[in-house]
């Protein structure tokens, strides 16, 4: 099996790492050069940190790296399941997997890692609409075993198996779930990052004591230092399409401070900076 994951940002790279150190061979691709560098770059030297616990050994990290092709040519998007996990804007994505099925035999499938689209919206604009699902990936995609797989009205039963089937070699847990606005997850999580932006605008608190508070009470992480791991700009623009879709209920309206942030370009982890500052 030959997988191609597309967008080697925060997720892309995750997930390819995922794929090939379960012996799957994987094409990750960018449109920027210096992304799929860095992309290069990370991977390996996560995979020395690795040997040097003495997780995996030298020639293991040699095999895991010898299965992965970085790439900036969309000729080499060959697969028998592309995932796409490149910037969150439908017209993008919808582009890209027509062009790739143009380029791919007739079974391959087409999987989103979208958060907060509407999958059944993308696959009503690809050429083979039966052959697209959601599969929907947590950060950091190496450790969080979880990945909803996302049935549309259009897709067939051969392709949410293959996706199932993928993400078990992945050593993921899959679960099933319609398309629905932020799926299972980013919906229920919502109000966890939005009450604490609240609490934020209103002045009630700063970051730093909300995040102390929440983890002190059992969140592995608190909101803030979350939305930075996620990206602000992620973040933000599913508390939007959320919001949205359901039809702009109060109680979800996205915070003017992830607005300020993200103008700002302070999208957490990525840019060195967000809530807090990172790697200064
Ligand atoms: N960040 C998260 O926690 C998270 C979690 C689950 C799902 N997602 C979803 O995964 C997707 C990617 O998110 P991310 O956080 O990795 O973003 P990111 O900004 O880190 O990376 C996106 C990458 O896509 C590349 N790209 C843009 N257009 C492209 C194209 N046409 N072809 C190929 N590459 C292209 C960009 O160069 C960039 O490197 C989004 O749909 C997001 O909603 C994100």
């Amino acid at each position: 099996m030959r997988i191609c994951v597309c967008g080697a940002g925060t997720m892309g790279r995750g997930i390819a790492l995922s794929a090939a150190q379960n012996g799957i061979h994987t094409v990750l691709y960018d449109v920027q050069k210096e992304i799929v560098d860095k992309a290069s770059d990370t991977l390996q030297h996560d995979l020395q940190l690795l040997v040097e616990k003495q997780k995996i050994s030298a020639s293991e990290k040699e095999a895991i790296l010898g299965r992965l092709l970085f790439t900036t040519d969309l000729n080499d998007c060959i697969a028998d399941i592309i995932i796409e996990a490149i910037i969150e804007k439908e017209p993008v994505k919808v582009a890209l997997f027509n062009q790739l099925a143009e380029l791919n035999h007739s079974e391959t499938i087409f999987a989103t890692n979208t958060s907060s689209l509407s999958v059944t919206s993308i696959a009503e604009k690809v050429i083979h609409r039966e052959r697209v699902a959601g599969m929907h990936f947590f950060n950091p995609a190496t450790l969080m075993k979880l990945v909803e797989v996302v049935n549309t009205p259009f897709t067939n039963a051969a392709t949410t198996e293959f996706i199932v089937d993928l993400a078990k070699k992945m050593g993921k847990t899959p679960v099933l779930c319609k398309d629905a606005p932020g799926f299972i997850v980013n919906h229920v999580a919502r109000p966890y990052y939005l009450e604490a932006l609240y609490l934020a605008e209103q002045g009630v608190s700063d970051f730093g004591t909300i995040d102390t508070l929440l983890e002190a009470s059992g969140f592995r992480m608190g909101p803030f230092r979350l939305m930075d791991l996620i990206g602000n700009d992620i973040n933000y623009t599913v508390s939007c399409s959320v919001y949205e879709q359901l039809g702009e209920p109060l109680r979800l309206r996205p915070s003017r401070i992830q607005e300020e942030k993200v103008r700002q370009g302070a999208l957490g982890r990525k840019s060195g900076k967000g809530y807090y500052l990172y790697g200064q």
